[in-house]
């Protein structure tokens, strides 16, 4: 195995050794495919990192990188990525939760082809086919009472929309979201993002609140019974089963905000059904049921971020609302949309969205016909592919086989998740449950990404492990995975 093994600072694989031969970490075989990438004849290596690190912006080439030798990626197939040397890697996280269907899903890429070569652009001051065909297809996919759809470029630009309409419906000002929240990059987003890295020291779109995040596993309250997970956190508790004192304490921070910070009535809550950027966070089972309530209350509307959470990831519902029992006033959509191509979309019902003609909200790139192709047949693949339902089987059983490394080591303390929305984090230990310090967690990373899989970092101090591969990853594809983040926490603690 060592042949095939990069060390940190070593000399690269060779294309045809890596096509060639498999091998296997502690007795599993890295799966095979069919798959022939082409050779890469770019930019080499050296090159390509000398020209990122001399021209992109210093956060870019100094700060994001996920690894210390960084992964240059030339091509893509389902769950299955290859670098400019030829090295295949397993995928488990999907180009940021975002390639959901699979890279370069044939399917899609006949797609894109076929509508890139009719209409590149459009603008919504004409009629698209694919815009028409898509809204439709997408509506069938939520119940009926959501019967509007805006179309934008990213996330965050669909949430700056939401909390615009939010204050617009309503005539409230106030938008409350909770700590260890993403939802954007944008200067308005960034009043409800409540992670401290992603903060600058600009104004912080004032009306916008927090409350401490319903994190039952390093929150102030939490317990064994507390989430909507096949694993549950290690942690005492006095509830009986299918009891959750937990939700009423975290409410009551609510109810304190909404008491003593807020107006009588509020523009509304704002939150993920599993947060994604946050490390795979869940709440009390029924704690967003009782928080819509309170902000129904309020007069507020309720949003759905469901970014990462939508299109089947969590297993047991296509939506993430659904799964949690919510019925939101506002939807939003990106990433696995258009599995990887610029586009985000705005759910509401027509009486909400009549509240935007108050002015005329415009984006050049709405609805772009080859975003939109791509986006119907990612639905079509969803259905045609039963990528829901895999989703549901594997994420299962990724997180009953998570919770034995779980078991066996001082450093990881949580596991958690549903469906292919997974989230392990590291800890210096069980007792204190403090973040496992960055570089330990690097060391990790590193190590399974030599190996040939690709985790995702993400929490406040990127102490979470991030499991969102493509949708279409298999059980063997898990076992593989799984053998090699055991090897590398293995061999990180006898370093
Ligand atoms: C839940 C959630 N909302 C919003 C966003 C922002 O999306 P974008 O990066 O496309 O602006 C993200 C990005 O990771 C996200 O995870």
């Amino acid at each position: 195995m060592a042949l095939f093994l990069r060390k940190h600072t070593g000399t690269p694989f060779k294309h045809a050794q890596v096509l060639s031969r498999s091998f296997a970490v502690r007795g599993v075989e890295m799966p095979s495919t069919d798959f022939q990438p082409a050779e890469f004849k770019g930019m080499p290596y050296d090159e390509a990192r000398a020209a990122h690190a001399k021209n992109l912006f210093p956060h870019v080439s100094e700060r994001m990188l996920l690894y210390k030798r960084p992964v240059y990626l030339t091509q893509g197939h389902m769950q299955w990525l290859w670098d400019s040397e030829g090295k295949r890697y397993l995928d488990l996280f999907a180009g940021i939760a975002t390639c959901g269907v699979g890279h370069c899903h044939p399917k899609i890429t006949e797609s894109i082809q076929d509508q890139a070569s009719k209409l590149v652009h459009c603008s919504n001051l004409y009629i698209n086919a694919k815009q028409a065909e898509y809204a439709e297809k997408l509506l069938t996919k939520l119940p009926e009472k959501y019967n509007r759809v805006y179309f934008v470029n990213s996330g965050s630009e669909a949430n700056d929309f939401a909390m615009t309409m939010m204050r617009v419906y309503t005539g409230s000002w106030d938008i409350i979201g909770l700590r260890n929240a993403y939802h954007g990059a944008s200067p308005t987003t960034l009043g409800i993002t409540n992670m401290g890295q992603y903060k600058f020291p600009t104004p912080q779109n004032f009306g916008c609140h927090t409350i401490p995040n319903p994190d039952v596993y390093k929150g102030i309250w939490g317990g064994k019974n507390c989430r909507d997970s096949p694993v549950q956190a290690d942690r005492d508790c006095d509830c009986a089963e299918g009891v959750c004192e937990a939700t009423d304490l975290y409410l009551g921070q609510l109810e304190d905000v909404l008491t003593n910070v807020t107006p009588p009535k509020v523009a509304g809550f704002f939150g993920e059904p599993i947060q994604g950027v946050g490390g795979s966070v869940q709440y009390p089972r029924d704690f967003l049921q009782k928080t819509y309530k309170k902000i129904h209350a309020r007069g507020g509307l309720c949003v759905a971020d469901e970014v990462q959470t939508g299109f089947g990831r969590t297993g047991s519902h296509y939506w993430g609302f659904q799964g949690a029992g919510l019925n939101p006033d506002i939807i939003v959509c990106a990433k696995t949309i258009a599995n990887g191509l610029p586009m985000a979309c705005v759910i509401t019902t027509k009486e909400i969205a009549d509240s935007m003609n108050v002015a005329l909200p415009f984006n050049t790139y709405s609805s772009n016909p080859v975003s939109c192709a791509a986006a119907i047949t990612a639905l079509d693949v969803i259905d045609e592919e039963g990528l829901q339902e895999n989703c549901q089987r594997v994420g299962t059983y990724c997180l009953e086989e998570l919770s034995k490394i779980r078991d066996d080591y001082e450093i990881v303390g949580d596991v958690r998740g549903k469906g292919l929305m997974i989230g392990i984090e590291m800890v210096a230990d069980k007792k204190t449950r403090a973040p496992l310090q960055p570089e330990r967690v690097g060391d990790i990373i590193e190590r399974t990404k030599d190996y040939g899989v690709l985790f995702g970092k993400g929490g406040r101090f990127g102490q979470v492990l991030r499991i969102k591969p493509p949708m279409n990853v298999t059980k063997e594809d898990i076992d593989f995975g799984l053998a090699v983040l055991r090897q590398s926490i293995e061999e990180h603690l006898a370093q």
